[in-house]
């Protein structure tokens, strides 16, 4: 199994799993760290966390331009129709899936969650991928909460974590996070965008790094890691 992970900015990224593209949250366009242009970009699937702007972002255009499959919460599949997007799988909380490429099962988000109009987007998500034995834990936009030791007790081998504090937790909370899940390695996602988000990376990775058990990963916009 070999996984490519690339950091888009924001809670953007692409991923090349065993060779099939998927992009999770693709939120280019108005980003100021996007590290691509949305129609360079290949999908075969896009995971969406919830309906906000700053994570629907792109999906559209890049949905219709490569038949992508979007994954998504009940609300924001039936919105994805009514713009034409054909190729929709509808998730709720707690329910898996095996999409092929990955095994996908939705989980706990602690936020809220609108489209850009205001209309109701539905329960916020995060995402649990299991691909040839690995996990991989993508907590979406969030707060801290204890149930994220049982996402733990399946044994994570990276998890994404936000941390750029005013909309989700922040560096010290995401800390406490790591206690509870636990994994391998740690990805920051959800900073340094906006100024209501601004965080030192490398000042995070160096606290997970003396104050944990976990690796941090701290990408730059563009910039890829490789596991497996
Ligand atoms: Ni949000
Ligand atoms: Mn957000």
């Amino acid at each position: 199994m070999s996984m490519k992970i690339t950091w888009l900015g924001h809670s953007a990224f692409a991923l090349n799993v065993n060779g099939h593209p998927i992009l999770i949250d693709p939120f280019l366009t108005g980003n100021p760290l996007a590290a691509a242009e949305p129609d360079s970009l290949d999908a075969e699937i896009i995971f969406l966390s919830h309906a906000h702007g700053d994570h629907l972002g792109d999906t559209v255009s890049i949905a219709k331009r490569t038949g992508a499959k979007v994954v998504s919460n009940w609300e924001i599949y039936t919105w994805m129709q009514e713009q034409g997007i054909e190729n929709v799988h509808p998730q709720n909380t707690g329910g898996g899936w095996d999409h092929g490429t990955v095994h996908c099962k939705f989980t706990v988000a602690h936020h809220s969650s609108s489209f850009p109009d205001g209309r109701y987007g539905g329960n916020p998500q995060g995402f649990l991928f299991t691909v040839d034995g690995m996990r991989i834990y993508y907590a979406g936009d969030t707060d801290l909460f204890s149930d994220m030791a049982l996402i733990g007790k399946t044994g994570i081998d990276l998890a994404f974590l936000p941390i750029g504090d005013n909309f989700t937790m922040g560096p010290a909370d995401s800390l406490e996070a790591i206690r509870l899940i636990r994994p391998r390695m740690v990805i920051p996602m959800h900073y340094k965008t906006f100024p209501m988000i601004d965080q030192d990376g490398s000042a995070w990775g160096n606290r997970v790094s003396s104050e944990t058990d976990t690796q941090p990963i701290v990408l730059d916009p563009g910039s890829s890691y490789t596991l497996g």
